[in-house]
C-alpha cells in the first residue's frame, strides 16, 4: 500500500466525469498515491461502477494501482430489494457474493484486499475464513483485512486463517483518539500491522467543527503550521504519519492541491512536546 491512499466514499457527490475522474486518479499516481479504498455500500452501492467505468476505459490504470474494497454490511437500496433492513452479513455466501459483485462493478480480474467492513456481532469466524481461503485459492482475491475491529475480534478471525490479516482499518485523527486509548493501535504495533485511518482530518470537521475540542486543537495546528510552514492539513497528517504503528492515510478529498497539502505532512517531523500539545487539546485534559 501507499502511504496515503485514496477513498472513495465520498465520490458519488463529486459528480466528477469520467475524464475528471481519470485525471485525478492520475495526478495521485504521479504523487505516489496507488491505494485505493472503496467499499460496496459507497454512494449506495454505485461508487465502485463509477469507479469500474475508468478502469474500462483505461484497462492500464488497473497494475499501477492497488483496489481494496469492503464487505459485510447490507443497506437497503432500490439496487438490492432483497434487503430488507441495515445489517450485518459476513455469512461465507454474503462474503463471496460481494466480493465478486465488486470484481464486477470494478471491471478487474482480482481484489488486493478484501475488507470485513464491521465487525459483526453474529460472525461465525469459521465460515468468513472458509470465504476468504476460497477467494484467495481461485486469485480473486489476494489478500484479506478487517475494519473496525477490536483486537479480540481481530484474533477470532486471525486465529481460523493460516495467512495474516493485512490491515485493520479503523478511525483516527487528532479529534478521534479512541483507538489510541483502547488498545488497538497498541495491539496491531504489536503484529507490526499497519493500519489504514479513515476520516484522517475527521471528515473535514478539524477545518470548520465549532465544538470546543475542535476550536482547542486547531488553535494548536495553527500555531504549528505557521512554525513549519504548512497548512493545518499538512500538522494533522504528520501527527498521524510520525507514529511508530506506521498508518496509511486514506483521504477523503476530491481535490488534488488537497492531497499535495497533506502530503507536505510527510516533510514535518513534529517533536514529541508538539505531539503531545495535540493530545492534550484533543482530550481537553492534561496527560496523568
Ligand atoms: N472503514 C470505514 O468504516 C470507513 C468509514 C468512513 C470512511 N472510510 C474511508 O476513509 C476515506 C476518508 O474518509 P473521509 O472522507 O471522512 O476523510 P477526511 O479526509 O477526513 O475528510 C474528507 C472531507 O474533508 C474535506 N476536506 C479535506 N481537506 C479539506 C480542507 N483543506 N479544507 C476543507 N475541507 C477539507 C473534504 O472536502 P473536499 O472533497 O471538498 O476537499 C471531504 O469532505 C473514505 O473515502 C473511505 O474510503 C472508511
Amino acid at each position: 500500500m501507499s502511504r496515503f491512499s485514496l477513498g472513495f466514499w465520498r465520490s458519488k457527490e463529486w459528480n466528477y466525469n469520467s475524464q475528471q475522474l481519470k485525471d485525478f486518479v492520475n495526478q495521485s499516481i504521479e504523487l505516489g498515491i496507488t491505494t485505493i479504498d472503496h467499499a460496496d455500500i459507497y454512494g449506495q452501492y454505485s461508487c465502485e461502477d463509477i469507479f469500474g467505468s475508468i478502469l474500462k476505459e483505461e484497462p492500464s490504470l488497473r497494475q499501477k494501482l492497488q483496489l481494496i474494497t469492503k464487505c459485510g454490511i447490507k443497506i437497503v437500496t432500490k439496487r438490492f430489494p432483497e434487503f430488507n433492513i441495515h445489517s450485518y452479513d459476513t455469512s461465507k455466501a454474503h462474503i463471496i457474493w460481494s466480493a465478486e459483485n465488486s470484481l464486477r462493478n470494478m471491471n478487474t480480474d482480482y481484489l488486493d484486499v478484501l475488507l470485513i467492513h464491521r465487525p459483526d456481532p453474529l460472525m461465525n469466524a469459521d465460515e468468513v475464513a472458509e470465504a476468504m481461503i476460497e477467494l484467495k485459492q481461485c486469485g480473486k482475491v489476494l489478500n484479506f483485512g478487517v475494519s473496525n475491529f477490536l483486537p479480540r475480534q481481530f484474533n477470532l478471525l486471525q486465529s481460523r486463517l493460516d495467512f495474516p490479516l493485512v490491515t485493520n482499518q479503523i478511525e483516527a485523527s487528532v479529534l478521534c483518539t479512541e483507538h489510541f486509548n483502547n488498545g488497538n493501535i497498541d495491539f496491531l504495533q504489536e503484529k507490526r500491522i499497519s493500519p489504514m485511518v479513515w476520516s484522517p482530518f475527521a471528515g473535514g470537521r478539524i477545518f470548520h467543527d465549532n465544538t470546543e475540542q475542535a476550536n482547542r486543537v486547531r488553535s494548536i495546528l495553527f500555531e504549528l503550521a505557521y512554525k513549519y510552514q504548512v497548512e493545518i492539513d499538512a500538522v494533522a497528517a504528520s501527527w498521524l504519519l510520525i507514529h511508530p504503528v506506521n498508518f496509511v492515510i486514506v483521504l477523503g478529498t476530491r481535490k488534488i492541491d488537497r492531497i499535495k497539502t497533506a502530503m507536505k505532512g510527510l516533510t514535518v517531523n513534529l517533536t514529541r512536546e508538539e505531539w503531545f500539545k495535540i493530545w492534550v487539546a484533543s482530550h481537553g485534559r492534561d496527560i496523568p
